[in-house]
């Protein structure tokens, strides 16, 4: 299980396509098309928002329940990768997953667009409203696409109060019943042949004794339950969250490998205690290229926070780490990292605050740890680093009691170090 540490944009798409190699199934199991997974491969960069990154390496790919899908964006990514030579024939998606309708993606622009400076800030795909009406029991789900009477009658029921909401509320255009009828019905032919029972396949290929991978989208800090509500995105990406989305039981998890960057970044709205302050949040961003892969919005970024990492170790039960961009850090001739936070009262705590409030004002305690200038592109392996990379990531390590599996220093898929 690879799971987002932060607040996305670990990396995880690198590692997974990595972990991929050795895997027999891939899944996502929550999320939709709000992810931007961005592997690159002998020099091809494939960037994926709704299909599991393992789909570049052939792996069965399943989309589980849990996930929601926008139509439109899957068959162009499906068309593109197969543009491209990838074999899409491995990708599986299960009847249950929500799909993203029009009126989704017009209500999350309208209701981001209204709430002004209140706004989450959310990539504007129509994730929350196809979440909430998943949660309303008033969602269209993959399966009704197969029965294009169903399927029409649904989308009326939707539309019937969906377009007095678009029209009253938000002051928008509303959606006909015709078009957005006849455009799901020329989608549903498109997605029938991807159609299978997933929990079932991934049960089977567990007891097989084959490898199954499954691809945590966004990050802990935006789980719905668990993360810095109301700034998270609207499913559990945390590793629980595979069992539920997928349809298995949580004993069949047994590794759970967190994604985290050497630093943090952040996109839209919410708290960033270790945001950087002055020109070198502006050097971060530019060396880690931190722009979104939905959005292309600027990333706010800051030093490692420990506190929120291990959070994170705790509710992902995560059993090893990551560590990626550890390159961008590399400029810098000293590297701080938040060791705990200082509260409103005066108190330092290294748990993460648990009252929103107290999170909101937490201020940063710093520990200094020299850096190195050397490259480390060619370390070649962890005992390769330079000596302060190396401190820096035992030092991490050691302040999470947990082993740090893989450190990325670049790119390509063979950037990724790993071995002591
Ligand atoms: P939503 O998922 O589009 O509803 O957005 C909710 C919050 O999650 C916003 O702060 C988004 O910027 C953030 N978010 C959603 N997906 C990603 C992702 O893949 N990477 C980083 N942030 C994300």
């Amino acid at each position: 299980m690879v799971v987002g540490a932060q607040w996305g944009d670990e990396g995880k798409g690198k590692i997974v396509d990595l972990l991929a190699q050795q895997s027999d199934v891939v899944c996502r199991y929550q999320g939709g098309p709000n992810a931007g997974h961005t592997i690159i491969v002998d020099g091809q960069t494939f960037k994926i928002r709704q299909t599991p990154s393992g789909v570049i390496s052939g792996r069965v790919s399943v989309i589980g329940a849990g996930c929601v899908l926008d139509p439109e964006v899957f068959l162009t990514e499906v068309d593109e990768l197969a543009e491209r030579g990838v074999d899409t024939s491995v990708i599986v998606l299960s009847g249950n997953a929500h799909l993203i309708m029009p009126w989704h993606v017009a209500i999350d622009q309208a209701s981001e667009r209204r709430l002004g400076n209140l706004q989450i800030g959310t990539t504007r795909r129509g994730i929350g409203p196809a979440y909430a009406d998943k949660a309303s029991r008033i969602g269209i789900r993959v399966q009704d696409l197969l029965d294009p009477k169903i399927l029409r009658q649904k989308i009326a029921v939707a539309l019937a109060e969906k377009n007095v909401w678009l029209e009253k509320v938000y002051e928008v255009e509303p959606f006909e019943l015709e078009a957005v009828s006849s455009m799901y019905v020329a989608f549903a032919e498109r997605l029938a042949p991807f159609v299978a029972d997933t929990s079932l396949l991934v049960d089977r290929a567990l007891r097989e004794g084959k490898d199954v991978l499954f691809e945590g989208a966004q990050g802990t800090l935006l789980d719905l339950d668990h993360g810095t509500y109301p700034f998270v995105t609207s499913s559990n990406p945390i590793a629980s969250g595979a069992a539920t989305g997928i349809g298995i039981g949580p004993t069949r998890i047994d590794r759970v490998l967190g994604v985290a960057k050497a630093y943090v970044t952040r996109v839209g709205e919410g708290p960033l205690p270790s945001e950087i302050e002055g020109a070198d949040q502006d050097r971060v961003r530019t060396l880690g290229k931190e722009f979104g892969t939905v959005t292309g919005r600027e990333r706010r970024c800051g030093w490692l926070d420990l506190v929120a990492l291990r959070y994170a170790v705790r509710v992902n039960g995560i059993t090893s780490l990551a560590l990626t961009k550890l390159d961008v850090l590399s400029a810098f001739s000293e590297v701080p990292v938040c060791v705990r936070y200082r509260l409103r009262d005066g108190t330092e705590t290294g748990d993460f605050p648990p009252h929103q409030s107290d999170f909101h004002h937490a201020e940063p305690v710093w520990q200094v740890l020299p850096g190195w200038s050397e490259p480390l592109e060619e370390a070649g392996s962890l005992a390769g680093l330079p000596p302060n990379a190396r401190a820096y990531v035992e030092f991490v390590a050691d302040q999470l009691e947990v082993p740090i599996e893989l450190v990325g220093v670049g790119a390509a898929r063979e950037h990724v170090l790993a071995g002591t």
